[in-house]
């Protein structure tokens, strides 16, 4: 089934000149860019962003990160896009993740950890909304 799902690249994958490479990925893997934005995130976007983290000992830490230097915003669409989006990323500790995983290859830390990806369908539509509007998605 065709999906959309949010991902990020984060400071640190901006910092190391990746953003190609993890392009690349997500292409070679069938999800679509249907929007590209590069931004700087404020320490309040990010908070809102993870909001359901904001219990968390590691939310002011995370957002503070999130919010150190440019990112970059994707929509990506394909099938099973949500699941073969964080396959590709790989665990959320690099440490952990499986070899070839975006994670294993470019992640420092569990707060470095080069990407982001939506969790669930709903979180989905709510990561996405929160960047984009309808508009901002191209047809393909
Ligand atoms: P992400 O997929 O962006 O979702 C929440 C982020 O919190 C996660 O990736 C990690 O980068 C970050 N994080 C920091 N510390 C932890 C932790 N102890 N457990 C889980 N996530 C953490």
């Amino acid at each position: 089934m065709k999906e959309k799902t949010l991902a990020i690249i984060k400071p640190d994958a901006v910092e190391k000149q990746v953003i190609g490479d993890i392009i690349q990925r997500y292409e070679k893997a069938g999800l679509h860019p249907l929007a590209i934005r590069m931004m700087r995130l404020s320490k309040s976007m990010a908070e809102g962003f993870y909001a359901v983290h904001r219990e968390r000992p590691f939310f002011h830490d995370l957002t503070s990160y999130m919010s150190s230097g440019p990112v970059v915003v994707l929509v990506l669409e394909g099938d099973d896009a949500i699941k073969r989006h964080r396959d590709l990323m790989g665990a959320t500790d690099p440490k952990k993740a499986d070899p070839g995983t975006i994670r294993a290859a470019h992640g420092a830390s569990i707060e470095a950890n080069a990407v982001h990806g939506s969790d669930s369908p709903e979180t989905a539509q709510f990561e996405i909304g929160y960047f984009f509007s309808t508009t901002d998605l191209v047809a393909r």
